[in-house]
């Protein structure tokens, strides 16, 4: 059976890359919510129940009472950005959150100043910030980074520390395997200060592994979806996960898909477009960064109906009569700010192949439908670190767009919303000291 975590021992460090609107939404969540002001809703870990033993056995259970997770009392937050705004300040211009629900964890806010980022502006054209780490090579900013978390930890007296992007999306890094494929080769590209394979984010994640701490990738850069850091993992007992935190349309994508696909009817297209006005919008509105998220938004659909498994169903449509059309949009559209506004239009067909026509119109809240996921990877990647569970953990695609999975093995990624909410349940019960079990509920 598998290992059962460890209980938490003193405090629990969280470091957010990224001082923005999901980061400071989160940390301000948090803090409210230790003082009895408010209520963390969309959290798994604070609020869903699952059931643990079977037949007469059974009991429902949240999950602080199945395993050991750190207290929220316990959780010192650190920051790093390219704007020197504090997290008090930077709250509020984010515009998320009202300032009554900000102003009573303004002291707490105002004493999370941002570190100097690791940062290349060729990795995010449109940011302007200079609080960044001046003339350093890729491997003078890991050394940095890592001093930092050594400093916080001593500062702060902490147990443990887990470091979450939450940083802007950076342009696209394809995986190259004589860079990204080895431990030493990465290793090597970033003492040559290769700038062209080592985004900045890799050096954050290298850091945090190095220093034993968990990386969470919220945004959907490539950097720990290669097989580099897959290694350094092991070598260091860590948890990482990734990639993109699965918050609007593609939550919805990926818990309707399978009505498509259990009913067995037919797809011929699913076109996505969405209109967002905040800092992330304006960064996304640059191609090179778009296509970052277009990979990951991709990619939920195509494992949830597969062409292969039903040519019928979902083998034509476009691409040579090959797949359904899939299509997704971001346009950057200032008045809606963080209010996100996605529409999908699915084309799908039924009996005899008559069509028919599917519309939804999610007027959500980014970075509130964020911050409980970042709650819930940044207590369960702490929890998995203590059960012993290093590299890729699966079990946290649930809350993610294109999760991280083995493809040098063959491996497939998980994206349907049910399956990853076994897989997350099994992990609980195991991490737990229960069996894993697929009965139905
Ligand atoms: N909100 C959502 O629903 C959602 C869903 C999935 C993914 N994401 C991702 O989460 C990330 C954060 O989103 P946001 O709305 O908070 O964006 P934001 O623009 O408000 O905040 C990102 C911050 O990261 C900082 N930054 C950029 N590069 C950095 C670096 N190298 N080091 C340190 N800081 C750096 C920027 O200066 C900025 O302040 C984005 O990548 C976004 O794509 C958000």
């Amino acid at each position: 059976m598998a290992e059962k975590a460890a209980k938490p021992n003193g405090k629990l460090g969280v470091m957010v890359v990224g001082n923005g609107a999901v980061a400071t939404t989160f940390m301000t969540g948090v803090l409210m919510t230790r003082k009895g002001l408010t209520k963390p809703v969309g959290s798994m870990c604070m609020y869903d129940k699952i059931r643990v033993g079977k037949g007469e056995d059974k009991k429902y259970l949240h999950y602080k009472d199945i395993v050991p997770l750190a207290d929220l009392n316990d959780i010192e937050f650190a920051t790093w950005d390219v704007y020197p705004a504090n997290a008090y300040e930077s709250a509020i211009n984010a515009e998320v959150l009202k300032e009554k629900d900000i102003n009573p964890v303004k002291e707490e806010l105002e004493a999370i100043k941002p570190m100097k980022a690791a940062f290349d502006k060729n990795y995010a054209k449109r940011l302007e910030g200079d609080n960044v780490m001046e003339g350093k090579t890729r491997w003078e900013m890991v050394e940095q980074l890592r001093e930092d978390i050594r400093n916080f930890k001593k500062e702060k007296g902490l147990d443990r520390v887990v470091v979450l992007w939450a940083a802007s999306t950076e342009v696209y890094v394809p995986v190259d395997e004589e860079v990204h494929g080895t431990l030493e080769a990465l290793e090597a590209a970033m003492k040559a200060d290769n700038k062209e394979k080592i985004a900045p984010s890799m050096c954050y994640a290298y850091a945090a592994l190095k220093e034993g701490a968990p990386f969470i990738m919220g945004a959907p850069n490539t950097t720990v979806d290669i097989p580099a850091m897959w290694e350094l993992a092991e070598q260091t007992g860590m948890p990482i996960a990734g990639k993109d935190f699965k918050t609007g349309q593609t939550l919805v994508k990926s818990g309707f898909a399978p009505i498509i696909g259990t009913r067995c009817l037919g797809l011929s297209g699913w076109f996505s477009t969405n209109i967002l006005g905040n800092r992330d919008g304006l960064v996304l509105d640059e191609p090179a960064n778009f296509r970052t998220k277009e990979v990951s938004k991709l990619s939920t659909l195509e494992s949830i109906l597969v062409p292969e498994n039903q040519p019928d169903l979902y083998g034509h449509g476009n691409d040579e009569d090959t797949q359904y059309y899939h299509k997704v949009r971001i346009n950057y559209y200032p008045p809606r700010n963080d209010n996100k506004e996605g529409w999908d239009n699915i084309d799908i067909f039924g009996w005899m192949g008559y069509p028919m026509q599917i519309k939804i119109n999610f007027l959500c809240r980014d970075s509130i439908l964020a911050a409980p996921l970042c709650l819930d990877l940044v207590l369960l990647s702490d929890l998995a670190a203590r059960a012993g569970r290093s590299g890729i953990q699966r079990f946290l695609s649930f809350f993610l767009k294109s999760p991280m999975h083995d493809y040098t093995k063959g491996e497939v990624p998980v994206n349907h919303l049910f399956q990853q909410y076994v897989m997350l349940k099994n992990a609980i019960r195991e991490m737990g000291g229960y069996e894993a079990d697929e009965e139905i509920d």
